[in-house]
């Protein structure tokens, strides 16, 4: 999938990332009332990723509606990502996207570039169970609870979300993060701080899905820097059943959804595996496995 915010704007672009390889879509944040997001610059390069702080911008949930019907009529799995400023927010929101037909929810419990209450639930273990517990009871659609990195103890907040009846656990959003223009002497993003995702932040979002794995028994979604083929199978190893690839699409293009399917069937032929799941979490058991690499270097 393509991660919630990386070209999820119209239905179009959505059905473009379907067809490159993608096994579903997701949409960009969506909230219950039309939200502007911050000022530009709301993204700038760095090395090994990017620093985005967009703020939620998105149309609203009504006009959402409209686009999902839209995308189900292209023949395209969606999973909706959203938010809301308060449970009950959160909770009007996932119904109306449920009822609009969207396949799953993705509740962002994890913006980094907003007020806490829209974005940092995630920091709450208490917070993060009551939300998706009112979510819960608003729709029987598979609801993913995306994290973020930025809290002291990933494993509680995973159980709580597992606690107030979340389907999986998206691991992770983004990671804080701050880059300064020397000549101008001050923030490079208006917003100031921004969330940093691609190859900078692979290993703590793979250390990530790792303690997710072992806190809950809820399939994990994975997220950060995943770019090839060897990135995918080392998030699969530590416990990832599905996958969300974003910034990878600014450095390689749409065909590094396909590029990455290829670099795992290529592993999975070449280890004796017929299936995704004989694969999920197996470095958990890191003293009886075996390891054959042969196949990974043809991938990007
Ligand atoms: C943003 O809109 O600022 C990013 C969204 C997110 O990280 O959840």
């Amino acid at each position: 999938m393509n991660a919630a915010g990386v070209l999820g704007m119209t239905p179009d672009i959505l059905k473009r990332v379907y067809d490159s390889g993608a096994g579903a879509v997701i949409s960009k944040s969506i909230g219950p009332e039309p939200r502007r997001g911050h000022p530009n610059p709301t993204l700038v390069r760095v090395e090994c990723g990017a620093l985005n702080a967009m703020g939620l911008p998105n149309p609203g949930v009504e006009y959402f509606v409209e686009e999902i019907q839209e995308i189900k009529k292209m023949g395209v799995p969606i999973i909706a990502s959203f938010f809301g400023g308060s449970t009950q927010e959160f909770a009007d929101v996932a119904y109306k996207l449920s009822r609009a037909g969207a396949d799953a929810l993705e509740l962002n419990a994890s913006c980094p570039n907003v007020a806490e209450e829209l974005g940092m639930l995630a920091a709450d273990a208490a917070n993060v169970e009551k939300v998706t517990a009112a979510v819960r009871d608003e729709t029987k659609l598979p609801l993913f609870v995306k994290l973020s990195p930025n809290v002291t103890n990933i494993k509680s907040i995973a159980v709580a979300a597992e606690w107030g009846g979340a389907d999986a656990i998206t691991a992770v959003n983004t990671s804080k993060g701050i880059a300064i223009d020397i000549n101008l002497r001050r923030p490079i993003l208006a917003n100031v701080t921004g969330g940093l995702s691609g190859p900078a932040v692979k290993p703590v979002s793979l250390r990530c899905v790792w303690e997710v794995a072992q806190a809950v028994k809820i399939p994990v979604i994975g997220c950060g820097g995943i770019t090839t083929g060897r990135d995918a199978i080392e998030y699969i190893l530590a416990g990832a059943s599905a996958l969300e690839v974003g910034t990878a699409v600014m450095t390689h293009g749409l065909d590094v959804y396909k590029e990455i399917a290829d670099g795992i069937t290529c592993y999975m032929e070449n280890n004796g595996f017929t299936s995704i799941s004989e694969m999920v979490g197996l470095a958990h058991d890191y003293e009886n496995i075996g390891v054959d690499n042969a196949c990974l270097g043809m991938t990007k």
